[in-house]
């Protein structure tokens, strides 16, 4: 795949959308019409399913965690134009997630870039709709310049994740994913600046591990992202990371033995 290109200079319209504080949350409608000027950097947002699939109380096919295999590696949850202030733009342009535009992807993108959740993603301009239109809608819309279209977004996200892969990264500082055990939260961010060139953000769930993203600057060269205190408002208190901190494991049956009986096994699905 090729690095998307960077276009010159183009003036966008923006038209301003209230951005909800989770990424998770339902995506709102354009409400007001400020305009939005262009992003300051991206950030590159990778999910630990090992955290998120934990609390997985409802499989269904499109749901990663759901796999009979357990992901042991980070996956994809969006690439996000930011603000300097810890803010960030959403929902720039109306033009709505088609998934032809990115077939050629799809079988890469359900393995790096999977929902881990049943529940259909809040959109801007279709209502409701793949975590991937999500993405793209909420997110994708506002990268311009660097990023011109929805197969461009989507190139760019998977270049940037296989070329800085974490896992790699952690390993270089002695940090193995997925063993259960704890490392100090100063370790990790330590191994990850040096292997990479910048600080990353870190968000945690009860002291493991929930996502990691790695931030870079619109000629698409690693940064710093925010620190959290800078980024207050999209980190909420629950979602500091204590000193020590792990990227647990998780195993699929587990996840299938909550199940009321009623509900379809996890295990049936494949990944
Ligand atoms: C990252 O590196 C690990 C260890 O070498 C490898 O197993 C994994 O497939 C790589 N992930 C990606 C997305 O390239
Ligand atoms: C962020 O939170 C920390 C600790 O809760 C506080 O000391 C700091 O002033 C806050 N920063 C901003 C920009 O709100």
């Amino acid at each position: 795949m090729t690095m998307a290109t960077k276009a010159a200079c183009v003036l966008a319209v923006w038209v301003l959308v209230a951005s909800g504080l989770s990424d998770l949350g339902s995506a709102r409608a354009p409400l007001g019409s400020k305009p939005q000027r262009e992003f300051d950097y991206f950030a590159l947002s990778l999910q630990w399913p090992g955290t998120i699939c934990a609390s997985t109380r409802h499989c269904c096919a499109t749901n990663g965690c759901c796999r009979s295999e357990p992901l042991q590696t980070f996956t994809i949850h969006g690439l996000w134009p930011d603000y300097d202030d810890g803010t960030w733009p959403s929902c720039c342009r109306r033009t709505q997630f088609e998934m032809d535009k990115i077939l050629p992807l799809k079988e890469v993108l359900d393995k790096y870039w999977p929902s881990l959740y049943c529940s259909k993603s809040g959109t801007c301009f279709s209502g409701k709709g793949l975590f991937w239109a999500h993405e793209w809608e909420k997110h994708g819309t506002c990268s311009a310049p660097v990023v011109q279209d929805e197969l461009q977004y989507f190139t760019l996200a998977l270049d940037l994740y296989f070329k800085y892969n974490v896992t790699e990264m952690l390993s270089s500082g002695w940090i193995q994913v997925s063993n259960g055990k704890e490392y100090a939260l100063s370790d990790v961010i330590d191994t990850i600046k040096h292997a990479f060139g910048g600080s990353p953000q870190i968000v945690c769930k009860r002291g493991s591990i929930e996502e990691l993203r790695l931030c870079f600057d619109k000629e698409l060269k690693p940064r710093d992202c925010l620190t959290t205190s800078l980024a207050n408002g999209s980190v909420s208190k629950s979602k500091h990371c204590p000193r020590y901190i792990t990227l647990p494991t998780y195993d699929p049956l587990e996840i299938m033995t909550q199940f009321d009986e009623f509900e379809v096994p996890a295990a049936l699905y494949t990944a």
